[in-house]
């Protein structure tokens, strides 16, 4: 599309912003709290709001507390929440076999929020890295991820997500093949509803670093995630895990990080129409929220800037941090 604009001055282009009321009439994105997925933190215990020192303002919460986080975000109209466990040091293992305990802290979580706010939908992270005593999403051997028993135990790990009543799975581990034996494994094993939020772009970022410490990944992970997450220099290669993805039965993609890779957002939803979304990852929230608690940049004001940039590149949604304090700002 090529904008038309006549010789000044015939148009100036100011007039479109003269006021409040004509900038509300041409405004073309507009952020609602129904475009956001809120990433939480689950550990054990009960009535524990723990928190994160790099990601000031955000806690680790106990199960009773993720129920009212839930309910909390299901007031503000914050359509689902996305559950990332805490594990203990002593749950993790070799083989990851708490990856699938239907007794899990993501499954008793899950099963908490369904019970009480049925309305709001829970996604759940497919990966082995709260698991894994290497701290690798996959297993390793010799030192090297090995794919398809990764993808056997990731299949092992969705199922117990489904029965434990997800509604979306989001599988951020990047092996190869994943999306296909999972979507065959949720058919075949009667949840033809549950939906695939495939974490298709992701790079190997070092935007993550908070969230490691979140979930207490980082002191266990040997090496970096680089044969399996992307390099930071590719976008043909995202839109061929995209496809690929969406070909094997994902429903909705992603990509992460967010704000560094806009471009990638809006080449993937102008390629593939698909429901797309970012995820505006733990450092980049780090990096906003420590500059708003110094007086840097103004809280609202940025924030909103931040995520009003998903919607303009083309996302259908955000997962983020600041969702429940950008949806209360949004309702006013
Ligand atoms: C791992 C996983 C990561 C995140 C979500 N799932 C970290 C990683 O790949 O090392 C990062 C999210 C964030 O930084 O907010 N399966």
């Amino acid at each position: 599309m090529k904008p038309v604009i006549a010789a000044f001055p015939a148009t100036r282009l100011r007039r479109l912003r003269t006021s409040p009321a004509i900038r509300a009439l041409t405004r073309q994105t507009l952020l609602t709290p129904g475009d956001f997925i809120w990433p939480v933190f689950v550990r054990d215990g009960e009535g524990v709001v723990e928190p994160i020192a790099s990601m000031p303002g955000v806690n680790r919460l106990s199960v009773d507390k993720v129920v009212e986080a839930a309910r909390e975000a299901h007031a503000l109209g914050i359509p689902a929440i996305c559950l990332f466990p805490y594990t203990d040091p002593a749950k993790k293992t070799e083989d990851c076999a708490e990856a699938w305990n239907p007794e899990n802290l993501s499954n008793r979580a899950t099963r908490a929020i369904k019970d009480a706010v049925p309305d709001i939908a829970v996604m759940t992270d497919v990966a082995l890295d709260p698991y894994n005593i290497t701290g690798h999403d996959g297993f390793t051997e010799d030192g090297v991820i090995v794919n398809d028993r990764t993808v056997e135990a990731l299949v092992k790990q969705a199922l117990s997500q489904a029965r434990a009543g997800a509604d979306i799975i989001g599988p951020s581990d990047m092996m190869d093949g994943r999306i296909g034996a999972i979507r065959a494994a949720l058919e075949a094993e009667g949840f033809p509803n549950v939906l695939l939020l495939s974490y298709a772009a992701k790079y190997a970022s070092g935007f993550y670093g908070p969230f490691r410490d979140a979930v207490g990944a980082s002191g266990a992970l040997k090496g970096d995630k680089q044969t399996y997450q992307m390099q930071p220099g590719n976008s043909d290669e995202a839109m061929r895990l995209i496809e690929r993805d969406l070909l094997e039965g994902a429903d909705m993609i992603m990509v992460k990080p967010g704000m560094p890779y806009l471009d990638i957002c809006q080449r993937a939803k102008e390629m593939f129409g698909a429901p797309t979304f970012a995820y505006q990852v733990s450092g980049e929230y780090a990096m906003l929220a420590g500059a708003f608690d110094n007086g840097w940049l103004d809280r609202d004001k940025v924030m909103m800037e931040s995520l009003t940039a998903f919607k303009r590149a083309g996302c259908d949604g955000v997962l983020t941090y600041f969702a429940p304090a950008a949806a209360r700002l949004l309702n006013g």
